[in-house]
């Protein structure tokens, strides 16, 4: 995978270069390069930002370094044959960034990403640039950050790790949060017992069946707890006996709406605590 990224702080994405993204990057399954906008800049002062037009607060990014350092990445990347390029543009006014996005940009072969400052880059950037290429503007969650550095190194270290061959035990990836659309369950490792908290005693049973009924059940169960919003969207035709058994326990029932239209089974969903507390 081909990663750009262009921003008026490429060493904030010095980070990339640690761990296992910097491992990736030395085996040359991730090609990163960052990109400072400054250098598509004309004047003196390498001005990148202007106010806003029709008034307000704050100061807007222009289009112009913008658009030359766009063109120049992609033109680039084309040549070196990068594949299809997108435009991935951090903003807390985005689609919400989730595991499952981060699938789908695992799938990609090149994405570039635009690191806005101040209150955003001019709108008829990403215009110009959907014209050519898709665009995809993500938040990372409901709060606002001072730029989209802090964005890009949290997409590109939840994204190259989907990468086959970054992250070494592939297993690991499939029962992590998120996956299934649950939490993960609590993990523990020796010693069995620690300040006189045991480990679970199923995790000594060495029953493979019974540890992994348990696991699957402390997912539910720490799910139903920290995030209602994700039971709501679990399928139920995905779910066994048990699990229906567990969630009932945590307050969740499987409901079958009435309304059927021909012969069809009808749609079955979850109905839970209308709050839960933590
Ligand atoms: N830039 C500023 N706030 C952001 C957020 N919440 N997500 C992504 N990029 C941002």
């Amino acid at each position: 995978m081909r990663i750009d990224a262009i921003s008026i702080f490429p060493e904030y994405l010095a980070a990339l270069d640690l761990s296992l993204i910097g491992k990736a990057r030395t085996a040359g399954l991730v090609h990163l390069e960052v990109h400072d906008l400054r250098e598509f800049t004309h004047d003196r002062h390498r001005t990148v930002d202007d106010s806003p037009t029709g008034g307000g607060a704050g100061m807007v990014m222009k289009p112009e370094p913008w658009g030359e350092a766009l063109d120049a990445v992609l033109s680039r990347g084309a040549v070196e044959g990068a594949g299809e390029p997108m435009l991935i543009v951090p903003s807390p006014s985005g689609e919400r960034f989730t595991q499952a996005m981060a699938h789908q940009l695992a799938e990609r072969s090149w994405l570039v990403f635009a690191c806005g400052r101040y209150e955003g880059i001019d709108e008829r950037v990403m215009v110009d640039a959907e014209s050519r290429i898709p665009v995809r503007r993500v938040s990372l969650g409901d709060y606002v950050l001072n730029g989209g550095e802090v964005a890009v190194l949290a997409i590109v270290e939840a994204v190259a790790r989907l990468v086959p061959g970054v992250v070494g035990n592939a297993d690991s990836l499939v029962e992590e949060s998120h996956e299934g659309g649950l939490l993960e369950y609590p993990v523990y490792t020796k010693p069995p017992a620690w300040r006189e908290l045991a480990v679970p005693e199923v995790l000594l049973s060495g029953h493979h069946g019974r540890i992994e009924r348990w696991r699957r059940d402390e997912r539910l169960r720490r799910t139903a707890q920290r995030r209602p919003d994700l039971i709501q969207e679990l399928d139920v035709d995905g779910l066994d006996r048990a699990d229906i058994a567990t969630l009932a326990a945590a307050g969740w029932h499987v409901v079958e709406n009435g309304a059927t239209s021909g012969g069809a089974s009808p749609p079955r969903f979850l109905a839970g605590p209308a709050s839960v507390a933590d």
